[in-house]
């Protein structure tokens, strides 16, 4: 394969412009684009849409384009700012307040998106779940951030264990109602609430968002985002995704996931484009012909759904019209080289891989319009971050050496809590450096490689899975004892989940079972954490301490040296 770096295109901002403008940047900079910045008043929801709203210029313009197969909707700057007012009136009208935690379990829609901003607005702090997320999960971030209020469906509500939510005052139904309690109606309150609202004005150090992020042990944990993180959304849109004014703006991730808020509300909107949430399932064919239907320049996506693309064909790409398309991204996996050259082709068109994380809030490392591309790695540094690989000491590695990957503290949207585990957020740092769990290593062009995961967290078709929670939902149903579970390669979802499990006494091996199991974890979890492949053993290897040995599990399964089994238990 042809590794030769893959120049920036022409026409583009060109790479010695760019670092002059950016050589010895100081985020201070940008805060210039803020209206804060003159006023003082503070508050995302302001600066993302109110701001856009009230200039004649931008008011009438598309800020949010729905699509869906059975349904399309578009709402402009002002329609968007008069229905998160409305929604802000419901919630003061509900007594919530700044602070509060106020979660959405929801597909995507134009109302999760107007009660999304409406939380903002008040002051509270919204907490998105990923609508496939089954009881257990959805009971855990709800109890871990003592949520007061829920916004859902009615058909998702069953998946919410109320009883067991004592800080659950309210919830709120959209699209329909219960018999019942006392829910509150989305399609009535809204009807009923002002167009008007004082918005409350925040500190830039105020919470704005909790994403739910799993680690290696334990329950996932709230990574705790605030206000000031729109310095950084603003930024990167504009140097990484490169938004101008016309774009018609496409981020694929689900706002469960922290792409589909950093990216899919705040990057947009903040640079005031248009922002095309699609529903409904992938297919290559109804992906495709979104571009082509929207005339979408700006795409954001992930190496899961290129695989597949790549594997539908060349000759599903040719059937639609994609010359609309200026700007290719891509985050949450390694972006194999393979694909890539196949965007080229199919696209004519780079794809720019990005690496973050959930913490880190926004970009770090990225292939920005103007770097020449080398297919593997995950680009540079953006202006005002400094990376580099580090050892467990917190000493800087030279260049081609692998290592922990580590950014300089003080990036604008870095999480500012791990929610209620303060000794859990320390523990991601060594001295200034924030150290991400990834390993790496950095050539002596600058360029940064992604070697893997140090840690046991999976990741599957771009989501991360922390192997403990689905380890705790396996061995909840009645035929299992114990359970241990790793991320095993696998060529298009980057890895798939592998559960080795021993039975409890009196149940046999059998198709059935395995299939029963791995249902339990789909309908209690939810399905990106539902294991592929179930193994039934004997034992689960654990150290002496009692901690199951996933590298161990991994090195037998992938045919690997075993290492160090000092610590195995007899
Ligand atoms: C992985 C998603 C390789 C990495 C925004 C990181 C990547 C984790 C890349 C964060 C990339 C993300 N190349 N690996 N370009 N981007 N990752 O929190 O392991 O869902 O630590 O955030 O995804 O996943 P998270």
């Amino acid at each position: 394969m042809n590794m030769n770096p893959i120049p920036a295109r022409e026409g583009n901002h060109n790479l010695q412009d760019y670092e002059k403008t950016y050589n010895g940047f100081n985020w201070n900079e940008m805060k210039k684009q803020f209206s804060w910045n003159s006023t003082g008043k503070v508050n995302m929801a302001y600066e993302a849409i109110d701001r856009h709203a009230e200039n004649p210029d931008t008011k009438d313009k598309v800020a949010l384009l729905y699509s869906a197969p059975d349904k399309e909707e578009t709402l402009t700057f002002n329609e968007l700012s008069k229905k998160s007012n409305q929604f802000a009136n419901v919630l003061k009208k509900h007594q919530i307040e700044k602070g509060d935690r106020v979660f959405l379990f929801m597909p995507r829609s134009p109302e999760f998106y107007m009660s999304f901003l409406g939380i903002l607005k008040v002051g509270a702090i919204a907490g998105p779940l990923f609508e496939a997320f089954m009881e257990q999960a959805v009971h855990d971030r709800l109890e871990d951030s003592e949520a007061k209020m829920l916004i859902t469906t009615p058909e998702l509500l069953e998946r919410v264990p109320q009883d067991k939510l004592p800080y659950l005052k309210q919830i709120v139904l959209v699209g329909g109602m219960k018999e019942g309690k006392q829910y509150i109606s989305f399609d009535q309150e809204m009807k009923k609430a002002s167009e008007n609202f004082d918005i409350e004005w925040v500190d830039l150090e105020d919470g704005m968002l909790i994403h739910y992020t799993s680690g290696s042990t334990g329950k996932p944990k709230g990574v705790y985002h605030v206000h000031n993180a729109m310095i950084q959304h603003l930024a990167t849109g504009q140097w990484v995704l490169d938004l101008k004014e016309d774009d018609v703006y496409w981020c694929t991730a689900d706002p469960g996931w922290v792409t589909g808020t950093s990216y899919g509300i705040f990057a947009p909107w903040l640079n005031g484009v248009t922002n095309v949430i699609r529903g409904g399932r992938f297919s290559p064919e109804d992906w495709y012909g979104t571009i082509e239907k929207h005339k979408v320049t700006v795409w954001y996506s992930a190496p899961t759904a290129f695989r597949k693309f790549l594997s539908a064909g060349s000759e599903v790409a040719s059937k639609f019209d994609l010359s609309s398309l200026r700007h290719i991204l891509s985050v949450g996996e390694p972006l194999n080289p393979e694909v890539i050259h196949w965007g080229i082709e199919a696209f004519n068109k780079r794809i720019h891989d990005n690496w973050w994380m959930t913490e880190t809030g926004g970009q770090l490392i990225s292939n920005y319009p103007s770097l020449d591309i080398k297919p593997g790695s995950m680009g540079k540094p953006i202006p005002g971050v400094e990376a580099a690989i580090i050892d467990n000491e917190g000493n800087k590695l030279p260049p081609n050496q692998m290592g922990n990957l580590a950014i300089k503290k003080g990036w604008p949207s870095m999480m500012r809590q791990i929610w209620k585990r303060p000794e859990k957020y320390e523990s991601y740092f060594i001295g200034d450096w924030y150290v991400s769990g990834d390993s790496a290593y950095m050539d002596e062009d600058g360029y940064f490689w992604f070697q893997g995961r140090l840690d046991d967290v999976i990741n599957t078709s771009g989501e991360r899975v922390g192997p403990f929670e689905v380890e705790s939902k396996l061995i909840e149903h009645p035929a299992v004892a114990e359970a241990g579970v790793i991320g095993k390669p696998d060529p298009e979802r980057g890895e798939i989940i592998k559960a080795f499990v021993t039975l409890r006494e009196g149940h046999q091996e059998s198709d059935d079972l395995l299939e029963d199991i791995r249902l339990f974890v789909k309908n209690g979890l939810s399905a990106h954490a539902a294991p592929r492949e179930i193994e039934i053993r004997e034992t689960i290897p654990k150290t002496r301490s009692g901690k199951i040995m996933r590298r161990l599990l991994k090195s037998w399964e992938l045919g690997l040296p075993t290492g160090d089994t000092s610590t195995l238990e007899e």
